[in-house]
């Protein structure tokens, strides 16, 4: 079990323990889903969503709110929130990159480097699990404890020993006691105590869940002729993107409130086969990493490809540059890797999805569907001034 003790916060508290517990033990198969239909329409905040795309799934215990989200807003862009005061969760997710980095893996506050690529935020809140390929993280507040207090790698860096430093440095910042009171009007105190960490975490997974992108040029209907052949590629069973890539948010791991059950879905796509035998490099093995069943050696969630343009590279553990790259590898059938490390052919892989087989394609059909990929930025969302850094000039910055 050593190496699954990066989805395992340190003992920092009651109150932090209570919203991890739901963590790695037993059931991953069915849907250990703390969510309620019904939550995302019960308090007034206002989404900002087309028709056409359902309300997503909110944790009761956690609705949304416009304070809350300025609240998490704040915290986000914060420094204060790591062990050196030199790492916010902006850190690793920038808003010129739909909150992801560029870098192939990132480093958390003590350097360590992260093993995994840092994802986009981008509709978050409809995702049916968090992460990569972690089947048991079924909100984003489980996921949140990881950055924050995880130790393998480290993020942040917040452990028992630090952690009350780093509340008392928060309360030392006036912008936030306001912050917290509107965010929690029925708690007296609602940045002191138990409960400290508790709002922090939920403050943070609401900001993230308001982080909503419908308004590409597709959702405009504004699609060039180039990325309008791509669209007829992508939907085609010579391609079979749209399988995974699959609905309004271009994964078939979504929920929403007209979803019926949690949808646990993860695939190979034969990025990798170590030794001919099907494995994938330590410790990315995706959700064989948390179930040790063989049988999900190299499965990862279908991620969202909104604003994929903007988040290079690519894949698990940013070993894929370009998009081109990328349907390059999926026409091979998987990826022939010749060069160390992890060398392999993963066209051969015998645990890869039964719908990734090689497909011919020409370079002018490949430079379409990248048209198409291209046509799912959303430039406001980038742009939007909500989503980005509250604190003035001159005081605590987000790391460039
Ligand atoms: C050191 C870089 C780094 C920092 C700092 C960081 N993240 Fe991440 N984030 C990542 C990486 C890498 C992943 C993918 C993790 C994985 O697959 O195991 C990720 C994944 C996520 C996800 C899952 C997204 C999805 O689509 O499932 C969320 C949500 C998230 N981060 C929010 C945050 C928040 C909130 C903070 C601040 C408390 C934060 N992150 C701090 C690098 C970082
Ligand atoms: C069998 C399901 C499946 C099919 C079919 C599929 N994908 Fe994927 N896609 C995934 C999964 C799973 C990942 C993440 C894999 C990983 O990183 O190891 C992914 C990753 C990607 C990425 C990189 C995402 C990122 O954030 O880095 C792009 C781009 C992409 N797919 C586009 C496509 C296109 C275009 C097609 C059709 C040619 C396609 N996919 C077909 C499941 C699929």
């Amino acid at each position: 079990m050593g190496k699954h003790r990066r989805y395992i916060a340190g003992p920092v508290g009651p109150a932090l323990m209570l919203s991890v517990s739901l963590g790695l033990s037993g059931c991953l198969e069915t849907s250990s889903t703390t969510l309620d239909d019904q939550g995302a329409s019960m308090s007034s905040f206002d989404w900002g969503l087309p028709d056409s795309i359902p309300l997503p799934r909110v944790p009761v215990d956690n609705l949304m709110s416009e304070e809350k989200f300025e609240l998490g807003r704040h915290l986000f862009y914060d420094q204060r929130l790591s062990v050196n005061g030199e790492l916010s969760c902006a850190s690793c997710h920038h808003q010129d990159k739909a909150f992801s980095d560029g870098l192939t893996t990132p480093f958390g506050a003590t350097g360590e480097r992260h093993p995994r690529n840092s994802q986009s935020l981008v509709n978050v809140a409809w995702a049916s699990t968090l992460t990569w390929g972690n089947p048991s993280l079924g909100t984003i507040e489980q996921q949140i404890m990881i950055p924050l207090f995880g130790d393998d790698p480290i993020e942040h860096g917040l452990n028992a020993a630090n952690s009350e430093q780093v509340v008392r440095n928060i309360q030392a910042e006036p912008v936030y006691a306001p912050l917290f009171q509107q965010a929690f009007p029925d708690q007296d105190a609602p940045l002191y105590g138990e409960l400290a960490w508790d709002n922090i975490v939920k403050a943070l997974a609401s900001f993230v869940r308001g982080l909503v992108s419908f308004e590409s040029a597709l959702d405009r209907g504004e699609l060039s002729d180039a990325a309008l052949r791509g669209e007829k590629l992508f939907n085609s069973e010579r391609l079979e993107c749209f399988h995974c890539h699959a609905g309004y948010n271009f994964s078939d791991a979504t929920v929403d409130r007209q979803t019926s059950f949690n949808q646990l879905v993860f695939h190979n796509t034969g990025l990798y086969n170590i030794d001919g035998m099907g494995g994938y490099p330590e410790p990315n093995t995706g959700r064989h990493e948390v179930t040790g069943n063989p049988d999900h050696m190299g499965q990862f969630r279908a991620p969202t490809l909104r604003n994929i343009a903007l988040t290079a590279p690519y894949n698990h553990d940013g070993s894929v540059g370009t998009l081109e790259d990328v349907v390059r590898n999926y026409a091979a059938g998987g990826r022939l890797r010749t060069t160390a490390p992890n060398a392999g052919d993963g066209r051969m892989n015998p645990n890869k999805d039964g719908f990734i087989t090689s497909f011919q394609i020409t370079d002018a059909e490949i430079k379409d569907v990248v048209a198409f990929l291209e046509s799912l930025t959303d430039e406001s969302f980038v742009t939007n001034p909500r989503f980005a850094n509250p604190w003035a000039k001159n005081s605590i910055q987000e790391t460039p």
